[in-house]
């Protein structure tokens, strides 16, 4: 039974030997997880699809098998309850229909021709970007200033929040996804409740939505269930927000830490698709999966599951599986094919994988396009420029101080 504690600030700035480690050392890991307690991780990348196409033998929703839901320790996503919206711990027929709704909505809102929006957004906010360091006007703080409100202002647009109420809609999602100071809980509880409330006018038709957005895709798909569509759109957005500011820091900081692979994107940027390939492959932001239960007693590649056991499928280990990717500990943009694990597989494959994909091109692309030279910011005052978010399941710098 392994101890490491996943979440140490060493294994998230450096974490490709430990999980190289973890994906040579067997197929499946037990652990004891700080908070969480006995689990096993399913490293090896063939084992990984297994569980994660193996709805018979594993269930995302705890309720299924008497366990309490763990999200709010694990994975990324924030403590929702299981409530009709949540797509992730749907399972079977009732997922099926919810996920081919979203994914529908999805695809007719038009997030194939996103990216001019996503450039302009970006645009702004780099150049709306302020120092933070006194002494060195040319220093900022890409997670707070750029990753965490780029896929923020783009997913307010794309769901359709009314123009009007785009401020307080901003000052709600930042204060449900990064909350901070004394009263930051209960702050989350009445922002989470108003953002819910105003869904629900939207999907109602009380409040009007412009008629591309997927709030009003979502409506014509299925006018029938405002409260059902509200609650979508929420998980939706939530699911959406830190995993993909979470890949755009990650990019950011893996492309400054391989300068050549930076320069090769630089003269080229037809790479950035295969660049933010590689960057899901070596850095992972969403390192695990959310948890799985076993629903029955079973043996699962040599492991002996008791019903009820909890697993977590090791995205980012087997990332580094050396039996699907050649040399995994390199990091080369230039590498074919790139098989990455960082979107999930089977029935709960991520809904986002390409619109993250489409902001986090972009983004990559006209920060170092602003900025060519970036550079973490000096460590002048002995302080780490970088800090992290400590939660297992996650990679997510909260702040990182760069300079140009
Ligand atoms: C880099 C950014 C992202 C990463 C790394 C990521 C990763 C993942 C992973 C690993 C899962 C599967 C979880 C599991 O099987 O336990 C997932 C599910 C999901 N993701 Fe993403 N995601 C990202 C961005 C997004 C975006 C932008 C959206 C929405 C537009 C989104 C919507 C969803 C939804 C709805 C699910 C649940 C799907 C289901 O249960 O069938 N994600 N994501």
């Amino acid at each position: 039974m392994s101890e490491i504690d996943y979440s140490n600030k060493d294994f998230l700035r450096h974490p490709h030997p430990l999980l190289a480690q973890s994906a040579t050392a067997g197929s499946l890991q037990q652990v004891k997880l700080p908070k969480i307690g006995r689990a096993t991780l399913i490293t090896g990348s063939d084992a990984l699809i297994d569980f994660l196409k193996s709805p018979h033998r594993f269930t995302t929703n705890p309720d299924e098998v008497g366990k309490p839901n763990i999200s709010s320790n694990a994975g990324y996503l924030p403590n929702l309850p299981t409530q009709s919206g949540n797509v992730l711990f749907q399972n079977g027929k009732d997922h099926r229909e919810l996920k081919n709704k979203l994914d529908l909505a999805l695809k007719q809102s038009g997030i194939k021709s996103i990216r001019p929006n996503v450039a302009k957004i970006a645009d702004q906010l780099l150049e709306n970007s302020v120092a933070i360091d006194k002494r060195n006007k040319n220093t900022r703080d890409i997670v707070t200033q750029f990753s965490q409100l780029l896929p923020i202002l783009v997913m307010i647009e794309l769901i359709g929040f009314p123009k009007t109420n785009a401020e307080e809609v901003l000052k709600w999602v930042l204060q449900i996804t990064y909350p901070q100071g004394l009263l930051s809980a209960h702050k989350q509880r009445s922002a989470y409740k108003n953002l819910l409330e105003l869904l629900t006018q939207i999907m109602s038709g009380s409040v009007e939505t412009p008629t591309e957005s997927l709030a009003a895709k979502l409506i014509a798909i299925d006018a029938s269930s405002p409260i059902d569509n509200a609650h979508l759109a929420f998980f939706t957005l939530m699911a959406s927000l830190a995993s993909t500011s979470d890949l755009i820091s990650l990019g950011c900081l893996t492309l400054i830490d391989h300068p050549q692979q930076l320069e090769q994107l630089q003269q080229d940027w037809t790479k950035a698709s295969s660049a933010v390939e590689e960057v899901l492959r070596y850095a992972a932001p969403t390192q695990t999966t959310s948890a799985r239960y076993a629903l029955s007693n079973f043996e699962f590649h040599g492991h002996s599951f008791k019903k009820g056991d909890l697993a977590f499928g090791f995205l980012a280990a087997s990332n580094m599986d050396p039996n699907t990717n050649e040399s995994p500990m390199d990091f080369n943009i230039s590498r074919t094919p790139i098989r990455q694990m960082s979107f999930g597989a089977g029935a709960h494959f991520c809904s986002g994988a390409q619109l993250a994909h489409i902001i986090a091109e972009v983004a990559l692309q006209r920060l170092f396009s602003t900025w060519p030279n970036l550079q973490l910011a000096n460590n002048t005052s002995g302080k780490d420029p970088i800090d992290w978010t400590i939660r297992f399941g996650t990679r997510r710098p909260s702040k990182m101080l760069v300079q140009f």
